[in-house]
């Protein structure tokens, strides 16, 4: 039986309470528009909304807009507004690799960092719209350069700097970025990642990218192009810290995120201006329960979404105290994040279930020779928790103290749409729990009938949420057709999902050909494109598989050109190729050589069988008489390699 965690009030009164929940959900479904009418007061606008939510996923009148008569600036909203209040308040802490090389931003020298940094961008002809890619390690200047580009209204695309230069090529060609900002070399687990390196090679296939901006952090000797590249500490010497903000409508672009799918190449997520914030504000304020001067640590990267969300614009929004790390969990030692924890004071903590397997593993002393006396919090993101998992980050990282926030949410969402809220909900360890007032899930069949009561099926949204992506850049036949068509008139998150008889949700990981490895989403076509582009490789299917630390891992089968051996020293570089080509997240864990794949008479591919035998379940591999070649599933169940 699953226990089950009662919400403890804390000592201060809480913020939202059941009670409180229950009547703001009832209120955000009853009556969406006023409750947003009232719920969007929560950020500043320059130029107040009339208009709410003009919201519809039918074909013949889609469209998603919230507030879209307002005006606003995110900037202004992170800075301006807290320096009466808070202008000598720290904003940023930056925790570098090495532990203690901290460095603590107030939000007025922020504002200050901020506004010169857009004046940079401005000397450099960015105008609003533009869009800028920011290619960089987690340096508080890199906070500053998102949020400058806010007050100018360029729009930013942050590629993880884990990625490699040809898909940043390919990230800044999608979006036509006419410049770049990256810096000399990141610093991570004691090693040097070649941003600027990065940067110059994907630029050879990059050609509209006129201006590359470069931040020192190493201190490296790296290669300057003249007249095309430039320190940004020469730049900054020379920028005036005044800039007034631009008045932004609600509906502006704000960036661009890349995100994997199930199909084709990366799409570039679409997040506008005031949804977006209220949403991060919000959610931000009520799932960590945050209060005036607690320390916040969301250990994402800014590369990624959550680093977007409650690494920079959910806290700075909310005058908070946010930490940016730039170094790894097991750097110097596997102590790392809770030594942090109590150096730093921080009092809610945030990270992904593969970080907390991986430590897990590692015993228990790692953790308890720190106090963590500060933690209040706890927060789970990006892939299902296990529940022994969270066992053992609530028993033994918070001392049974503190409640766990397991958010439930995607790039697409702009912020979590399914969580508990601390003090409110009662918890069930491996549970997101229920919605966020204003969020309707509803769990359908293959067929995209309603399920009702307790029960398991695919996880749809029915009506739209400030929050919600708009677009996919230059695409947005392929927005509609990604989310909207699978089950007509509603959002598809494409995830599994399964509601026990409390309404608790249980996301139980993805139900289309998209992988998460360690949290990180990794869309199976993509990794096939890398292996086919292999000389060598005449086919490629590429399924998950479980995996202990990691979630899923990726387990790839191969078919080579004739002619071609199949050896152990193919098979490695094979899957250094991808890294190459891709970057490591993208590395398969397993490659097994396929002389042929199992695929039905009319050519597609039978991944379900794939699956299966990546995952060792071969008793069971269903029907394969419809099959070409049935013989072909025995060669690869005998042949099946166990990952490393
Ligand atoms: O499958 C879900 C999983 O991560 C996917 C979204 O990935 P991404 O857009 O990269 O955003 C990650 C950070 C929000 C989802 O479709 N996922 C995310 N959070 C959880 C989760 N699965 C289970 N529980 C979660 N808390």
């Amino acid at each position: 039986m699953t226990q089950t965690i009662h919400a403890a009030p804390h000592d201060a009164v809480a913020q939202v309470d059941k009670a409180e929940y229950d009547a703001r959900y009832a209120a955000s479904v009853a009556d969406p528009e006023s409750y947003w009418r009232e719920g969007g007061r929560c950020i500043d606008w320059s130029r107040p909304y009339t208009e709410v939510k003009d919201t519809s996923f039918d074909e013949a009148d889609f469209r998603i807009r919230w507030f879209a008569d307002g005006q606003t600036n995110v900037s202004v909203n992170c800075l301006d507004r807290h320096l009466e209040t808070r202008g000598d308040q720290t904003a940023i802490i930056w925790e570098g690799d090495e532990p203690g090389e901290t460095r603590k931003v107030t939000y007025r020298e922020l504002h200050s960092q901020v506004c010169c940094f857009a004046n940079v961008l401005k000397s450099k002809g960015v105008k609003k719209g533009d869009r800028v890619t920011l290619y960089l390690p987690m340096v508080p200047e890199a906070a500053a350069a998102m949020l400058a580009c806010t007050r100018i209204g360029a729009i930013h695309s942050i590629v993880f700097g884990g990625f490699s230069p040809d898909s940043l090529a390919n990230r800044l060609v999608d979006c036509d970025s006419r410049l770049v900002i990256t810096a000399d070399e990141g610093c991570r687990g004691g090693k040097r990642i070649p941003l600027k390196a990065n940067v110059d090679k994907a630029l050879d296939h990059a050609p509209g990218v006129d201006t590359v901006i470069v931040i020192r952090r190493s201190g490296a000797d790296v290669p300057m192009v003249e007249g095309r590249d430039f320190w940004l500490h020469d730049l900054l010497a020379d920028a005036s810290p005044d800039c007034p903000a631009e008045p932004m409508d609600a509906e502006d672009p704000l960036f661009i995120l890349y995100t994997s799918g199930s199909t084709g190449k990366p799409k570039g997520v679409l997040h506008t201006t005031g949804g977006y914030l209220v949403w991060a504000h919000t959610t931000f304020r009520d799932v960590f329960d945050y209060r005036d001067g607690e320390v916040f640590w969301c250990t994402a990267d800014i590369g990624w979404v959550t680093g977007h969300s409650y690494v920079v614009y959910g806290p700075l929004s909310n005058g908070a105290t946010t930490v940016m790390f730039d170094g790894v969990p097991n750097y110097p030692d596997h102590g790392r994040f809770w030594e942090t924890i109590d150096r730093l004071g921080v009092n809610i903590f945030y990270t992904a279930p593969t970080a907390i397997r991986a430590l897990m593993r590692e015993g228990d002393s790692w953790v308890t020779k720190s106090s963590r006396k500060s933690l209040r919090i706890l927060g789970s993101v990006g892939e299902p928790i296990n529940p022994e998992a969270w066992d053992w980050y609530h028993r033994v990282v918070g001392d049974r103290r503190c409640p766990i926030v397991d958010t439930w949410w995607q790039t697409e969402t702009g912020g979590i749409l399914i969580s508990p809220l601390p003090y409110a909900t009662d918890l069930k360890p491996g549970s997101a729990t229920k919605p966020l007032p204003g969020v309707q899930p509803m769990i359908v069949d293959a067929e995209g009938k309603e399920l009702e009561g307790a029960t398991e099926g695919n996880l749809c949204i029915t009506d739209s949420w400030p929050g919600q992506m708009r677009t996919v850049w230059g695409d947005h036949d392929r927005f509609f057709q990604t989310y909207f068509t699978t089950y007509p008139g509603k959002y598809f998150t494409g995830d599994g999902v399964r509601r026990d008889a409390d309404g608790y949700y249980w996301i139980t990981g993805r139900v289309d050909d998209v992988i998460n490895v360690s949290g990180h989403r990794m869309g199976t076509a993509e990794v096939e494109s890398a292996l086919v582009a292999h000389p060598k490789v005449a086919e490629a299917a590429v399924v998950g598989m479980p995996h202990d630390i990691k979630g899923q891992g990726i387990y790839a089968y191969v078919t080579l050109n004739a002619g071609d051996e199949p050896t152990d020293d193919l098979r490695a570089e094979l899957r250094q190729w991808v890294r190459k080509e891709i970057g490591p997240v993208a590395t398969p864990d397993a490659l097994q050589f396929a002389p042929g794949l199992p695929k039905t008479r009319s050519g597609k591919i039978m991944r379900r069988i794939l699956r299966k035998i990546a995952e060792n379940d071969t008793s069971n591999l269903g029907d394969t008489s419809t099959l070409a070649d049935p013989s072909v599933v025995d060669t690869l169940v005998a042949e099946r390699i166990r990952p490393a």
